[in-house]
């Protein structure tokens, strides 16, 4: 049953290394928002560390919270909910931002919704102005940040069917990997990308796992190892610039490739599904690579389906879409109870409570 809603919703981010708050108005614009990215806390331990990242949360959000409130000239009591991702990801960051929501939810007395993070992705596409009308369901989601790599139809909020996805690295874990072997710190796609760009993505003819195959699963670390044997024959230490920068742009482009044929595959599948579905919405951090946008948008054009890619700062984790996430799930009357627990592995396809 629908449900009027009105007045704003707070949203809060902390299931991986991105501190972020945002409140959104009832119709979906954005009245403030903020992100803090814990990249320096983690990089001199190459990933991220859960319990640093936890800390971080923990000292972080209440100011950030409080903040944010502050800039869209609110009050707690003006909000009409407040929704916080309670996972997938890590759990001592997930308790941290599910705790702060439902303690305000409880003083406020205002409604608490517990976001997938992975469906906050998934819903990013029907946020105001990033498609005209709003992106209508089914559509395709390929999501491909640094923890998942999945095609999923998203026919409604709640209703969310898994067509296939990685069976081993995710891929913006694979540009991790293959950075670290270039020596370019973490995290490593940007870095990667950049030094791409002087390189020659022909000098090498790297394996592109699974193309051809029949579904969209992913494979990536083949495709890994491949680069770290090539890495090894220059020596410890001794790889020249040039060099680097031609493996970067040769693994991006065996990565292009892969991400636009298992995405072809996907159209297929969604087409067999729904006849009229014409949107490849791509979602996550590895979407802000301009190579990968480029290959789908040209594999989204052969099956004349249109690519939408968010603005990158939609694109990586942030609070815009939580919010956002709430107020669909709120628009339907869905919120959820405050014995709710954050779960570390939460599958798209699996709602674990939702109370009319
Ligand atoms: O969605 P995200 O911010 O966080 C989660 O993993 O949930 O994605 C981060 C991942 C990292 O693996 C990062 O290296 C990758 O996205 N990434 C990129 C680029 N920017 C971020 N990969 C390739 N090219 C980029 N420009
Ligand atoms: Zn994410």
């Amino acid at each position: 049953m629908g449900n009027a809603l009105t007045r704003p919703v707070l949203g809060i981010e902390s299931s991986c290394d991105e501190t972020a708050a945002a409140v959104l108005a009832a119709d979906g614009r954005v009245l403030a928002e903020a992100v803090m990215s814990q990249e320096r806390e983690h990089a001199p331990f190459g990933g991220v560390v859960p319990e640093i990242a936890a800390r971080a949360h923990l000292s972080h959000l209440p100011g950030q919270i409080t903040r944010v409130v502050a800039d869209a000239g609110l009050g707690f009591a003006d909000l009409g909910g407040v929704a916080a991702s309670a996972g997938p990801g890590l759990i001592g960051g997930l308790i941290v931002g599910s705790q702060i929501a439902k303690g305000i939810a409880l003083a406020h007395r205002l409604p608490y919704v517990a976001v997938n993070h992975l469906e906050a992705h998934a819903l990013t596409a029907r946020l105001p102005g990033l498609v005209e009308g709003g992106a209508p369901f089914p559509y395709l989601l390929l999501l491909v940040s640094g923890g998942h790599c999945q095609c999923v139809a998203v026919e409604g909020v709640g209703h969310h069917v898994r067509l296939g996805g990685t069976v081993d690295d995710a891929a913006g874990e694979a540009f991790d990997k293959v950075a670290k072997l270039l020596g370019l710190g973490w995290p490593g796609g940007p870095a990667l990308e950049r030094l791409a760009a002087q390189g020659d993505p022909t000098r090498y003819e790297f394996p592109r796992p699974m193309v051809g195959r029949e579904g969209c699963d992913f494979s990536f670390s083949g495709l890994k190892t491949a680069v770290a044997q090539v890495v090894a024959r220059f020596g410890q230490g001794a790889l020249p610039l040039e060099a680097a920068a031609d493996i970067a742009a040769s693994f991006q482009h065996a990565v292009a490739v892969c991400l636009a044929d298992r995405a072809a595959h996907a159209m297929a599948m969604m087409r067999a599904r729904a006849p009229r579905a014409d949107l490849l919405v791509v979602a996550g951090g590895v979407a802000a690579n301009g190579t990968v946008r480029a290959a789908l948008r040209e594999a989204a054009a052969c099956r004349a389906f249109r690519l939408v890619a968010a603005p990158v700062r939609l694109c990586t984790d942030n609070a815009v879409m939580v919010a956002w996430a709430g107020i669909e799930r709120l628009r339907l009357g869905l919120m959820d109870g405050l014995d709710f627990a954050p779960r570390p592995r939460w599958p798209l396809e699996v709602r674990a409570t939702a109370t009319p």
